[in-house]
C-alpha cells in the first residue's frame, strides 16, 4: 500500500509512523529525516539544506522531488511505502502522481495549540532519529535515548520562531494538498488529538487487514 502522512508540523507523523510501518511492512520514508541525516553527514545535500531547514521554510521543490524520486526507485519500496512529510506543495504531488501514483492519503487533524504543545516538548534520539516528548513520552534518564543510548537533543527549528514559522508555511503551501487529494477521492481524515496507541487503533479500523496489501 503506497500512503502518504499529511498533516501540520507536529501532527505525530512521525510517531504513528513507526507504528504502521510494522503493521504494513512497509519501509518509513520521511523527507525531514532524509535531510538531518544528510545535514549530520555533512554532505553537499546537508550543507545546501541547513540553513532553510532551521528557518522552518522548505526546502526547494526539485531538490526535494529528486531525492524522492530515487527513494521511491530502491528495492524496498516496489510494494509499498509511507510518505511522511511528503508531499508538502502542489508542484510535489503532481510530480509524484508521475513517478509513483499513491493509494491514500491520511490528514492528521490536530489544532494549533495541539501542535505547539507537542513540538516545544519534543526531544530527538541524534543516533538513531526516535521522538521523544519530555511530557508526553520521555526517556527513562535524561537526555538519553532509552533504545540506544544516544544523545536525545531539541530540534533547532523546534524553537518558538521556526515552529511559527513552519505553521504559517504549512498553511500557505501543505494545506492546500487536502482539498487537492479529497477531490481524487484519496483522503482519509484521522484525529491527531488522543495519545498515539488510541490513533493507531483509529488507524486500524480505517486499514481493515484486508486493505493493507
Ligand atoms: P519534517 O521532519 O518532516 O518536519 P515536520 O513536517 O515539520 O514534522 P515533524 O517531524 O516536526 O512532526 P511530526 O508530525 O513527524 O511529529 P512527531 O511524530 O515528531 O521536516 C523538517 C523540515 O525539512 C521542513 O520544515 C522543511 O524545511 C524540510 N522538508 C521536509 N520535507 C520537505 C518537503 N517535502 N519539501 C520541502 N521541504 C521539506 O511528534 C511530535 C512530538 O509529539 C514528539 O515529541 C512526539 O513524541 C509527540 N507526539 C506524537 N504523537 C503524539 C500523541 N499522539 N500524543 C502525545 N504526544 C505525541
Ligand atoms: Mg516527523
Amino acid at each position: 500500500m503506497k500512503l502518504i502522512f499529511l498533516g501540520p508540523p507536529g501532527a505525530g507523523k512521525g510517531t504513528l509512523a513507526v507504528r504502521v510501518k510494522e503493521l504494513l511492512n512497509a519501509p518509513h520514508i520521511s523527507t525531514g529525516a532524509i535531510f538531518r541525516d544528510a545535514i549530520a553527514a555533512g554532505t553537499p545535500l546537508g550543507l545546501k539544506v541547513n540553513a532553510i531547514i532551521e528557518s522552518g521554510k522548505l526546502v526547494d521543490d526539485e531538490t526535494t522531488i529528486a531525492l524522492v524520486k530515487e527513494r521511491l526507485a530502491q528495492a524496498d519500496a516496489q510494494d509499498g511505502y509511507i510518505l511522511d512529510g511528503f508531499p508538502r506543495t502542489i508542484a510535489q504531488a503532481e510530480a509524484l502522481a508521475a513517478f509513483s501514483p499513491v493509494d491514500t492519503v491520511v490528514n492528521f487533524d490536530i489544532p494549533d495549540a495541539g501542535v505547539i504543545e507537542r513540538l516545544s516538548g519534543r526531544r530527538v534520539c541524534r543516533k538513531c532519529g526516535f521522538n521523544w516528548h519530555k511530557t508526553f513520552n520521555p526517556p527513562k534518564r535524561e537526555n538519553i535515548c532509552d533504545k540506544c543510548g544516544g544523545e536525545v537533543y531539541t530540534r533547532e527549528d523546534d524553537k518558538p520562531e521556526a515552529i511559527a514559522k513552519r505553521l504559517e508555511v504549512y498553511r500557505e503551501q501543505t494545506a492546500p494538498l487536502i482539498d487537492f487529494y479529497r477531490k481524487k477521492g484519496r483522503l482519509i481524515d484521522i484525529d491527531a488529538s488522543p495519545m498515539v496507541d488510541q490513533i493507531l487503533e483509529s488507524f486500524k479500523e480505517k486499514f481493515p487487514p484486508q486493505k493493507r496489501a
